[in-house]
């Protein structure tokens, strides 16, 4: 059993807010110590760049930064050898489209998504039509955003080469059969891209098991400093793929002849110097909500929510966009008042929620409005929370909405 009030103590920012009600976690999540101190620790104690010093200091950043990929492998459950470290989920995914699109991708194949996917796994979709003539389809969703097995199977043609979808969708919280979706897809030789931005840091994800073959992260959605994303690969396929930022560290040899030769491994995705505090201080958070168990936080995010839910279904003036979802934000907007104007309403009140149309500009053709708010919870959230929210919310009106700002 979770000890909420145990693990606030760990979040310094709950600590110099008291008033504030963070419930904006979908965008990003507060920091526990531990995290706030390893990078504190690597610029006050051991700064150094990463595999290209013979120095003591800079041979424990070394151990620091690849014993990382162990963390996020045991997270997981893959080998650390499948685990590179890019700069958000956003360049994870983009890492993937490019190189699929440089490696496999031909004229007439088919990347099937869906309506409700975030910014960062369309756009780069939509690069790879312009560049390798790949067509985009989308899987028909319903009015929750949730992916039908029997349509999806309908969508599954021969041409289909990849499919690419989030395992929670970032403004509905809808979780996808990624187990289901992965069998049917493999089955006709599709490879399965999961965005896994809004699951691995609420619930267990075990890509052996889904049998997924890529999947993006970002450690600042689960504690973790911003500027590190993680993908993982199948091994045989990241070995088979082309690395997007070529430059340091990343090639075994190169001659003036333009040739060259790269590393094998996670390095040769890793150009440059990285985010090292920052990896450094990711696996601290994949560490810290290890210990807390990803199973007791998703069923304590569950419950959290469906009480939420429940207040928010009592309010004449809210008309929620997702009750039937278990999971995930709850998205809504108060009846007749714009959704931006809503959220500053809510933010006068110590409120914080995300308004707009959260980076997923084509949900509006699945639920019908392209504008709301959302409000996230993180396992720190508590049900006083929930209800300072609740009656925040049951003051929303145009009348108040308007007058934060004269
Ligand atoms: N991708 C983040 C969100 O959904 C920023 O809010």
């Amino acid at each position: 059993m979770m000890d909420v009030q145990r693990i606030r103590k760990d979040f310094p920012m709950l600590k110099a807010h008291p008033e504030l009600v963070y419930f904006d976690n979908g965008a990003t999540t507060l920091k526990p110590q531990c995290v706030i101190d390893a990078v504190n620790d690597f610029y006050t104690a051991h700064t150094s760049n990463v595999h290209r010093g013979d120095y003591a200091i800079a041979s424990l950043n070394d151990r620091l930064y690849d014993g990382a990929r162990g963390s996020f492998a045991k997270l997981l459950n893959c080998s650390s050898q499948e685990i590179i470290f890019t700069h958000n989920a956003t360049a994870s995914l983009n890492q993937i489209a490019w190189g699929l699109g440089h490696d496999f991708l031909k004229p007439g194949d088919v990347i099937l998504t869906t309506e409700a996917e975030h910014a960062s796994n369309l756009l780069p979709w939509f690069r790879m039509k312009e560049e390798y003539g790949v067509e985009v389809r989308y899987v028909p969703l319903d009015n929750q955003a949730n992916l039908d097995l029997s349509e999806f199977a309908k969508a599954l043609t021969p041409e289909v080469r990849a499919v690419a979808v989030a395992m929670v969708t970032n403004v509905l919280g809808s979780i996808q059969p990624i187990k289901e979706i992965s069998r049917m897809a493999h089955a006709q030789g599709a490879l399965v891209i999961v965005d896994g931005a809004q699951a691995v840091p609420h619930m267990k994800v075990d890509v052996k098991d889904l049998d997924i073959d890529f999947l993006a992260f970002s450690a600042h959605k689960m504690c973790g400093p911003s500027g590190v994303g993680i993908l993982y690969g199948k091994k045989q396929l990241l070995d088979a793929m082309s690395p997007v930022f070529m430059g340091g560290d990343m090639n075994a040899r190169f001659q003036k002849e333009c040739t060259y030769e790269l590393k094998k491994g996670p390095s040769k995705f890793e150009a440059g110097t990285p985010n090292i505090e920052g990896v450094i201080a990711s696996a601290k958070a994949c560490e810290y909500l290890m210990e807390i168990g990803l199973d007791e936080i998703h069923a304590y995010e569950k419950e959290l929510r469906a009480y939420f839910l429940e207040q928010m279904q009592k309010l004449g003036n809210i008309e929620i966009y997702n009750p039937d979802n278990l999971y995930g934000p709850i998205d809504f907007n108060a009846k007749g008042v714009f959704s931006q104007d809503a959220a500053g309403y809510l933010a006068s009140r110590n409120i914080a929620v995300r308004s707009g149309n959260h980076c997923a500009k084509i949900l509006h053709e699945v639920i019908g409005t392209d504008s709301t708010i959302r409000a996230s919870l993180y396992f720190y959230n508590t049900k006083e929370e929930v209800d300072r929210c609740v009656s925040a919310c049951a003051d929303i009106s145009l009348e108040n909405a308007i007058g934060i700002f004269f």
